[in-house]
């Protein structure tokens, strides 16, 4: 894993408009989104030079502001265009993009409907959250957080302060050693992990909670356009934690882990057998498309 501080490299950002050099893309200490987590961000990864589904991440990106109360003061056509400029910039094909979106320091209490919304985006070289030996199964230990009702927080927005419990749930995880955490919702049931939505294969179907609580996320489409491509029955519906005894694959899906396989949750093991496999292999492909095709072979616009 990479040691280099986040703020000390090489590089390029694009910030309000304007490339900046990457050790330079400051901000003051005193802005809103630091204290009051009036921040929404995306992940996105490239392949090969192609942005998979960027209009799709973008459009989030611009909801999931308003969501929070805010307006991205950048279209859709200029935001898709800056990310293709901070790849090229940057000199990469493969990456992942990182834009976030924040209340600026013209005020300094709860009320800040009149400070300035900036957007930064960045891209570097980061293969897979998981790391190479991702293919043998991460385990996920049970989260002692939950993911909070949607009245409770803004949950469809990629909002930076959900990531608070994430960031707890992770960290717990892994002091015992798991990789990862399985966080269930507000009502028990399960919900994802810290950073992906989860997939369970019971009785030859592919099983996944549905997204009330939490992101839809734009990985979990694709994997449920592809299983429908392969006559896979997809069912999406609440999912008990008593439930996952019953299934017999389980795997992971977002744009940082990519689909990854599960082989524990807590005391209860899996194989990766013949769907994750297909599917993992299929998404691989998919990646790596244009385009054009992407959309045509998931039913998508553009
Ligand atoms: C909490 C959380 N859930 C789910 C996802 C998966 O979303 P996507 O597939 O759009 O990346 C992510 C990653 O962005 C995430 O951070």
């Amino acid at each position: 894993m990479s040691l280099v501080p986040f703020d000390d490299r090489d590089g390029w950002i694009w910030f309000d408009g304007r490339m900046v050099p990457w050790r330079e893309a400051g901000l003051h200490v005193l802005s809103h989104g630091l204290h009051y987590a009036s921040a929404v961000f995306e992940g996105e990864r490239a392949y090969g030079g192609n942005i998979f589904r960027l209009r799709a991440h973008t459009e989030r990106l611009l909801a999931s502001g308003r969501l929070l109360g805010f307006e991205i003061p950048w279209s859709a056509e200029a935001i898709d265009a800056a990310c293709r400029e901070v790849l090229s910039r940057n000199g990469l094909s493969d990456g992942y993009l990182r834009p976030v979106a924040w209340r600026g320091s013209e005020r300094l209490a709860i009320a800040a409907r009149d400070t300035r919304i900036h957007l930064a985006i960045a891209a570097w070289a980061w293969p897979n959250l998981f790391g190479e030996d991702r293919l043998r199964g991460i385990r996920l230990g049970m989260a002692r957080w939950r993911r909070p009702a949607p009245d409770t927080a803004p949950t469809a927005s990629k909002a930076s302060g959900l990531y608070m419990i994430g960031t707890l749930a992770k960290h717990a995880a892994e002091e015992e050693g798991f990789d990862d955490a399985l966080m269930l919702d507000f009502k028990g049931d399960v919900a994802e992990a810290t950073g992906a939505n989860i997939f369970f294969v019971m009785d030859g179907a592919l099983h996944t909670p549905e997204p009330s609580c939490f992101l839809d996320g734009i990985t979990r489409r694709s994997v449920m356009a592809l299983a429908r491509r392969r006559q896979i029955d997809v069912v999406e519906r609440r999912i008990a934690p008593e439930e996952i005894a019953r299934a017999s694959e389980a795997f992971l899906a977002g744009t940082a882990a990519e689909v990854t396989p599960v082989r524990a949750i807590g005391d209860r093991t899996f194989t990766t057998s013949a769907m994750t496999k297909a599917l993992l292999g299929d998404y691989e492909t998919l990646v790596r498309l244009p385009p054009a095709e992407v959309a045509a072979r998931l039913g998508t616009a553009a």
